[in-house]
């Protein structure tokens, strides 16, 4: 008798267990979802102290569902051509969505010439996404990926329909769009839901959040004369210029600058033009987006290519600003410093106040799978 019992259970989980490789019909699901419910809650953000408000498109208001699909699709290799790889194979949330190398590789081995950006607060990013501002707002830019040659190399109608045959992602699709059918699946519902993920990447709790807006912490001296070389503020110390570029409390001014990395003969020589090559103004030749310090400790490699281990290094590159008489659009604020040893070490260990393993450790943050 037990054993009827248990030929029943086995037929009845084989019919309940859909895996990937199964068709829809093989899984009992048919191209309708209007009988899935579709409820979907608002999801409102918290505005951290010292925070702007957040540009939220009207066309796309946060919800609970929404975020939870864009998660999934954030982690999952079902969007590039091999399935070996996902938007998180260049952004580990442990290293503040970057990946630690200097350039990053996609799924056929090919390495770009730009370093992974973090995506921290990155739904407070106004002024142009990526390196050199080409993309103008998170739902446009999560469709690049995919079909970047070096990067994901699938199709979005390779994926879309990947996605329509799915066991679990029409449901999803559904619950947080309400399409009706899962034809209706399309890759501008799936960017819209990695959008609504990403908006919700903020990070606040920093020591210098702290310290700054909570009262449950204090600067050490060495953090507090670094933090007042970095923002200006006297107390007969140099003053290091950061801020005009790396402005607090987000850790930038989300703005494009020459920085004086490279040394070059005419404004047409850089070797990778940055702002320029979307502008097509020379004068914007060598101006990359100054990235939010927050977290800075945690993404190494440093800068567009990845040229800078430490931040050690990256502290002695300004301080001796080797390029800033070298072209016409090396900003104002580019100059040679001439800090101490001790007042290099100052801003450093103030940089190390903006970590935020909260952040990096936040459940919500980490793959659903
Ligand atoms: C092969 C590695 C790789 C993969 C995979 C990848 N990215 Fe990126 N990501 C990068 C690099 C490199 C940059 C900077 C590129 C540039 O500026 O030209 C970047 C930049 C970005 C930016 C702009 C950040 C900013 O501060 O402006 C966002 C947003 C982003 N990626 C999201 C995603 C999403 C979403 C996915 C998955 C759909 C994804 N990335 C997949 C490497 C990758
Ligand atoms: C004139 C504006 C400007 C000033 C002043 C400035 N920066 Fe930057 N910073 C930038 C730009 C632009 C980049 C990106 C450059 C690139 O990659 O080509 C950058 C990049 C960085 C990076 C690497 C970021 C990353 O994600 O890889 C660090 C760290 C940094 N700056 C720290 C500082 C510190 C510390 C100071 C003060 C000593 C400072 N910056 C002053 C504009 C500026």
């Amino acid at each position: 008798m037990n054993k009827i019992y248990f030929l029943f259970f086995f037929i009845f989980l084989s019919i309940l267990s859909c895996g990937n490789d199964d068709t829809p019909e093989e899984c009992g699901i048919t191209g309708d979802l209007s009988d899935i419910p579709y409820n979907p809650q608002n999801y409102t953000i918290t505005k951290p102290d010292g925070f702007p408000e957040m540009f939220i498109p009207a066309d796309n208001p946060m919800t609970v569902e929404g975020i939870e699909l864009g998660r999934h699709l954030f982690f999952d290799p079902i969007l590039s051509a091999d399935s070996t790889m996902s938007c998180v194979s260049c952004h580990f949330p442990s290293l503040s969505f970057t990946d630690g190398v200097a350039t990053s590789t996609g799924i056929d081995g090919i390495s770009g010439t730009r370093s992974s950006m973090s995506l921290l607060n990155i739904g407070y990013v106004e002024k142009g996404l990526f390196w050199d501002g080409r993309s103008n707002t998170l739902e446009e830019q999560a469709l690049v990926p995919i079909e970047d040659p070096i990067e994901l190399h699938d199709t979005w109608e390779n994926v879309e329909s990947k996605l329509k045959d799915h066991p679990s992602y029409p449901e999803m699709f559904r619950e947080a769009f309400g399409i009706e059918d899962r034809s209706e699946i399309t890759k501008e519902l799936a960017a819209k839901a990695m959008a609504q993920f990403e908006r919700t990447l903020i990070s606040s709790n920093s020591k210098y959040d702290k310290v700054i807006f909570q009262g449950q912490a204090a600067f050490t001296d060495s953090e507090d004369r670094g933090m007042r070389m970095y923002t200006d503020a006297q107390g007969g110390l140099p003053d290091a210029e950061c801020a005009h570029c790396h402005a607090l409390h987000l850790g930038t001014s989300d703005d494009f600058f020459n920085n004086g990395l490279d040394s070059v003969g005419s404004l047409t020589e850089f070797m990778d033009l940055g702002l320029g090559g979307v502008t097509q103004d020379t004068f914007d030749n060598g101006k990359f987006r100054a990235p939010t310090l927050r977290n800075i400790a945690l993404t190494a490699p440093y800068m567009h290519d990845g040229r800078f281990e430490t931040l050690e290094e990256v502290i002695d590159f300004y301080n001796e600003s080797p390029n800033h008489e070298n072209s016409s659009n090396v900003d104002v604020n580019i100059r040679p410093l001439e800090l101490t040893d001790q007042q290099k070490q100052d801003l450093v260990n103030f940089l190390h106040t903006l970590t935020d393993t909260v952040f990096t450790k936040n459940p919500a943050f980490q793959s659903p799978f």
